[in-house]
């Protein structure tokens, strides 16, 4: 008889049409993660997390959830002054029930920030530290004690606005240049002493020449925040990788030496993989998706202080990759950069994923 490992090896595209509770009581993701110290969680909302199906399939591979937009500014406080926390909790209400671990998304970023708050922060430094200060408190204090760690700031480098420095012309640099961020992390800091404070960006993964300058930008930055005496302790890595553009071991593998150098610990913390330029056809992509992973989870996880692994979703029936304008494949059909088709089978991401955990190196 064909042992499990065999036949899971032998599965290909016919993986996809197995039925749901005959093909997935193998441990999950998180488990697998677990067993070498990691934590391995997704984003997701409560619209899905009421879907029972989706729930199982979450509760079956993750040990960490983070909101995928329910955190966030926009959503969190719509109106001035009026906290909004409902789409929150259910989402940390989630995590908490299943003894999950949360992450905090994101305390300050330029994007999906209300009109009401780019007024304040636009009406001079004064109002846009209070603004800051008054925003990292409110949800900082709310989340006390289950967020064990935030995105206290989100893409803060940005090398199309041309600085030097390759900081981004968001409206917080603008009013305070890159002080927003002291400010931002010691409030965070105050509030919530025990919490991962992390500074988190994309663009740090492939071997392109933006992105050469965007790992710049962003080191350059994390050394001067460490020298300052901001209480940054992590790296999130987005990893929105992109099928097909070039990964280079070697070039991830020295960013992430140089990071945790700088005395940081590191999180990946969006993981997808865009596939709008692969051909239709799912078994083509789902091995590309699958081999892509496999080597960037290697690199990272063979950096010690890497210690967790967050993907961007869990399942291709909810990517913001299918969804985003701009994001889409031009023949209308899903992006698969998740580890779940959308039927919530294993695809071959999940696999790679799961044979990346089990080779990496425990964390202590
Ligand atoms: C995305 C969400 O997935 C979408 O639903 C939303 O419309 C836009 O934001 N980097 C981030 C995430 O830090 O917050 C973004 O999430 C994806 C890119």
């Amino acid at each position: 008889m064909p042992t499990r490992r065999k036949v899971l090896a032998g599965l290909g595209a016919a993986a996809l049409a197995r039925p749901l509770a005959a093909a997935e009581d193998a441990p999950g993701l998180g488990a697998l993660a677990a067993a070498r110290g990691l934590i391995y969680g997704a984003a997701a909302g409560p619209a899905q997390l009421a879907d029972a199906d989706f729930a199982a399939a979450f509760r079956r591979e993750c040990a960490g959830l983070v909101g995928e937009n329910d955190f966030k500014w926009s959503v969190s406080e719509p109106a001035p002054d009026r906290p909004a926390f409902a789409r929150a909790d259910t989402v940390a209400d989630f995590a908490m029930a299943n003894g999950m671990k949360l992450r905090g998304h994101t305390m300050i970023w330029h994007e999906q920030l209300p009109a009401w708050v780019a007024e304040r922060i636009a009406s001079g430094a004064a109002g846009a530290e209070a603004a800051i200060r008054a925003r990292v408190a409110g949800i900082g204090a709310r989340y006390r004690g289950r967020v064990f760690s935030w995105d206290v700031v989100n893409e803060a480098i940005n090398g199309a606005d041309r600085r030097p420095d390759r900081m981004r012309m968001s409206p917080f640099f603008t009013a305070l240049g890159e002080r927003f961020l002291d400010v931002a992390f010691h409030a965070a800091r105050e509030i919530d002493p025990s919490a991962h404070l992390a500074y988190n960006d994309f663009g740090v993964e492939h071997a392109i020449p933006w992105q050469d300058g965007h790992r710049i930008g962003v080191l350059r930055l994390l050394e001067r925040l460490r020298t300052r005496g901001v209480p940054v302790d992590t790296l999130g890595i987005q990893a929105h990788l992109r099928a097909d553009w070039a990964f280079d071991e070697a070039v991830f593998a020295r960013f992430l030496r140089e990071v945790a150098s700088l005395g940081l610990r590191i999180e990946i913390t969006e993981l997808d993989v865009d596939d709008r330029a692969l051909p239709a056809d799912a078994g083509v992509r789902d091995a590309a998706v699958a081999s892509l992973t496999r080597r960037f989870l290697d690199v990272a996880l063979a950096e010690r202080q890497v210690r967790t692994v967050f993907t961007w979703g869990l399942s291709d029936r909810h990517s913001w990759l299918s969804t985003f304008p701009g994001r889409q494949r031009a023949d209308g059909s899903r992006q698969r950069g998740l580890p779940l088709d959308e039927a919530f089978a294993r695809k071959p991401m999940w696999h790679a994923m799961a044979a990346s955990f089990r080779a990496a190196p425990s964390r202590g």
